[in-house]
């Protein structure tokens, strides 16, 4: 049976980094938050290790850093919303450190900051090492507790968006825990649900977080941008582990070297930057030395060594979870899924193409990243463009009219998703081709016909067609059929677009 509930305020899906600052953001407007899973677990913005880039330091400016997220989002980077994520970005340190999260600190106060890949300054601000994501996320989650304007129900997974007869977004379908169903009702609805590496057979991000809030967008009508760009992290530890446990880059900003089996440091012969070239390149460099046999390695021996556990705390006890030692023992690295560049269109203020409907973090697309995301620019995304989709929450007024009774959408069964993530690894993966993606395609569509379209086909159908539409390689991007680039132009689709263009074909 479903039961229906008219929220007197509005609704925020997902309690990563941009939900929760959302909720602080739209006080004193009362604020249903729901999460699937108990606060600070199943989101990805508590494992992010590396920290928020921000420029904080003397040598530093905005307009340096929005340079850096540009050259990095090779030509597809939207610049106003770069601009509005570099300027507002040493504040949205700032406003965490008040909250409470524990950035390192200079001798004299200010943030310490660390250098990461493809940042031409020392702008990370880190907490204790490799801790940012768990630190920063538990003292937000500390404040939305401690809020009287908002309330946290858990355990609720959204299977649909409630739409009025006009299409505009009127809340949720929410299941519980016991299958119950709740139509929840509310004046707006913010999707914070995160990103799809769940739908990749090797992720650094929890499983849980599969594209299900950018399914539900786009089957209720939204347009979706750039879901063909997926960023895949080149050092997730490969020891067997679903997800895998991400060695964070900055090991390689401290001096690790990627070896392969012969010991033999092969990034030289890749690109000049060798360790430190762009993210992309070193995971298709260390794809081909795996596919090739040779085996990829992160050696941290001399760089860091007998430092290992008070510098990286969170890779170390990974690695000793694993029996490695890397204090004396180069790692095994792979690429894994990571990050999700594409997702739900929005403006700078997290406003969806539905009515009523916003999305921040991950699972929207503000054009920020382009087609590759800058290290460290994914929390301060969550806090920057979270806070302002919370000041449009604040101020949403209720439509009053009724939703539409909706039905949950099909979920993919368990055996399905196994086969569809090995299958997206495989031929959405790092190394993306025509034949590959079409025999990719071919297997959705399959799935489509069995079980129906449920939001994680859905996701994975949009990263398939566009990647597949997509003939050039740029960014997190790469197509072997098509390794050149062609003019910039983002995508902009929706699910009855790809329909309509299937049926032309
Ligand atoms: C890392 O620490 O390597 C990941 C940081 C990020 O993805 O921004």
């Amino acid at each position: 049976m479903t039961t229906r509930e008219q929220y007197d305020g509005v609704l925020i899906l997902g309690a990563g980094l941009a939900g929760l600052t959302a909720a602080l953001a739209a006080a004193p407007r009362k604020v249903l938050l729901l999460s699937p899973a108990p606060l600070g677990d199943g989101c990805s913005s508590a494992w992010a290790q590396g920290g928020m880039a921000a420029a904080l330091g003397d040598d530093d400016t905005s307009a340096l850093h929005a340079q850096d997220t540009i050259v990095a989002g090779a030509g597809l980077c939207d610049p106003d919303a770069v601009a509005v994520l570099t300027r507002e970005g040493p504040d949205a340190v700032r406003a965490l450190a008040d909250l409470g999260a524990p950035f390192d600190r200079t001798p004299t106060g200010g943030f310490s900051q660390g250098l990461e890949a493809a940042h031409g300054r020392a702008r990370i601000a880190k907490v204790g090492g490799d801790g940012a994501g768990r630190a920063i996320h538990n003292a937000v989650i500390a404040a939305v507790l401690a809020a009287p304007h908002i309330e946290v129900r858990t355990g609720l997974r959204a299977r649909s968006l409630l739409q009025d007869a006009a299409g505009r977004v009127r809340g949720a379908l929410v299941e519980a825990e016991d299958g119950a169903l709740i139509e929840i009702a509310a004046a707006a609805t913010l999707l914070a649900t995160g990103g799809l590496g769940g739908l990749y057979a090797v992720t650094t991000t929890p499983r849980e977080v599969r594209g299900e809030g950018l399914g539900l967008a786009a089957l209720a009508g939204a347009v979706i941008a750039d879901p063909e760009f997926v960023q895949f992290h080149p050092t997730a530890l490969d020891v067997g582990a679903d997800p895998a446990p991400l060695a964070t880059e900055a090991l390689r900003g401290e001096g690790a070297i990627l070896r392969n089996t012969d010991g033999r440091a092969f990034m030289k012969s890749y690109h000049p930057d060798a360790e430190l070239a762009p993210r992309d390149v070193v995971a298709r460099a260390i794809q081909s030395e795996l596919a090739a046999g040779h085996g990829a390695f992160l050696d941290a021996t001399a760089a860091i060594g007998a430092a290992f556990p008070h510098e990286f705390p969170a890779v170390f006890a990974a690695a000793q979870a694993a029996g490695l030692d890397p204090r004396v023992q180069p790692m095994p690295v792979a690429p894994a899924c990571h990050y999700h560049m594409g997702g739900i269109a929005t403006d700078l203020d997290g406003r969806s193409s539905l009515p009523s409907l916003l999305a921040a973090g991950e699972c929207a697309s503000t054009g920020v990243h382009g087609a590759n995301r800058l290290a460290s620019n994914s929390l301060l995304e969550a806090a920057v463009f979270g806070t302002r989709a919370g000041a449009v929450l604040r101020d949403a007024i209720d439509p009053a009219t009724p939703p539409l009774p909706a039905t949950p959408w099909p979920d993919l069964p368990d055996g399905a998703l196994v086969g569809l993530r090995q299958a997206m690894s495989q031929d959405a993966g790092v190394v993306r081709d025509g034949e590959g993606l079409t025999r990719l395609l071919g297997r959705i569509e399959t799935q489509r016909e069995l079980y129906g379209e449920g939001p994680v086909l859905a996701a994975a159908r949009l990263v398939t067609s566009c990647a597949l539409e997509r003939r050039e390689s740029r960014g997190g991007h790469f197509r072997r059929d098509f390794p050149s680039q062609r003019p910039a132009s983002r995508t902009f689709v929706t699910l009855a677009a790809l329909d309509a263009r299937r049926q032309a074909a």
